[in-house]
């Protein structure tokens, strides 16, 4: 066991992540004041959309429109997904400068989720990957599904390290290592980490948890403990993939800063502008937070 790192950079995934699987229709200028709210409270890394079929994901076809009415602050990025060039092209044509691709270490749930085989996504992203070089655009890769699949079941821990190895070798800076339905535990997470870090260094590794079975705080423990410093979260729990059956919302950012900050680690991030941030998008989305910090610390204001 590593001693745990100092620092750790969250990526709140809430306004992509965290809104792509909401049935109601979220106005865009409720998108926008989110992203802003979400910079004020000192996050520095924003997933902003996806530019993505929105045959696919109408949650997110405003996604030009959001990407343009962001305030772009100095020292904060703004990566929004892209599925295939045409997504490269819309993001571009928006201004992005950071975007993602994403695949799955499951062949199944790739299928339903892009339509693709993984080869087929991963010959895909070559072009994309080839221009992002030569304009300078940082990508991340995803991969979801790393701790199981609701199509296929077990992923087999080599499937994950061979995505993760050809997703580095394609160029990406950053890769994000999903729990897509959020079935992982602490011992299966730590294993997966460490066989990845094997094959791509642990400072290009990021974990993306959801919390479907309550462990993703555990996991994310075990996680550091390997020397991992990038997590995604997303603000009051919210999230999910249309195309993963039965997956819920990703660990809340608040969670995630209350933990680390309680551990000496620093984030960053501003708890209580953050726990305001979260009860606001809950208002607007018509429920209660996911975060149990959240309801907490409101309980005792
Ligand atoms: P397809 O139907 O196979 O695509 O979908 P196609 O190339 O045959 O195109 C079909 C139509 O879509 C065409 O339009 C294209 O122009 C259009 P038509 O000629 O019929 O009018 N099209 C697009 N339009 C706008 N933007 C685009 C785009 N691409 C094609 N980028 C495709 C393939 C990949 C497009 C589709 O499957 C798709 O968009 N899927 C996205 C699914 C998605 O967003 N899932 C959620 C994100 S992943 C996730 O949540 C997991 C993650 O959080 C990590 C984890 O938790 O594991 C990241
Ligand atoms: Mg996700």
């Amino acid at each position: 066991m590593n001693s745990l790192v100092q620092s750790v950079r969250i990526v709140e995934v809430g306004p992509r992540d965290g809104l792509q699987n909401e049935k109601a229709v979220i106005p865009a200028k409720v998108k926008i004041e989110l992203i802003e709210r979400l910079a004020d409270c000192g996050l520095q890394t924003i997933e902003a959309t996806s530019f993505v079929s929105p045959r696919w994901v109408p949650q997110l076809a405003d996604a030009a429109e959001v990407f343009a009415g962001i305030r772009k602050r100095d020292g904060v990025r703004y990566p929004v997904l892209v599925p295939n060039e045409k997504g490269y092209d819309r993001a571009r044509a928006a201004g992005a400068v950071d975007v993602a691709v994403f695949t799955a270490a499951s062949e199944a749930f790739n299928r339903k989720n892009i339509n693709a085989s993984i080869d087929e996504s991963l010959a895909r992203f070559e072009p994309l990957m080839q221009r992002a070089r030569t304009d300078g655009v940082r990508v991340r890769g995803y991969i979801s599904t790393v701790l199981g699949c609701p199509y296929q079941g077990e992923v087999p821990l080599d499937d994950v390290v061979r995505v993760a190895e050809r997703l580095h070798a394609l160029g990406c800076d950053e890769i994000s290592l999903g729990d897509t339905i959020g079935v992982g535990t602490p011992a299966k997470a730590r294993a997966m980490l460490r066989a990845v870090a094997r094959a791509v260094p642990m400072q290009h590794l990021a974990v993306h948890f959801h919390d479907t079975y309550g462990q993703a705080l555990a996991n994310i423990l075990a996680c550091l403990e390997e020397g991992v410093t990038i997590i995604d979260s997303a603000v009051s729990g919210t999230g999910g993939c249309p195309y993963a059956k039965g997956a819920t919302g990703n660990v809340a950012t608040e969670d995630v800063v209350y933990m680390l900050e309680g551990m000496g680690m620093a984030t960053g991030v501003d708890l209580d502008t953050l726990v305001d941030t979260g009860l606001w998008l809950s208002g607007q989305l018509g429920r209660t937070t996911s975060s149990r910090v959240a309801r907490a610390l409101a309980a005792r204001r």
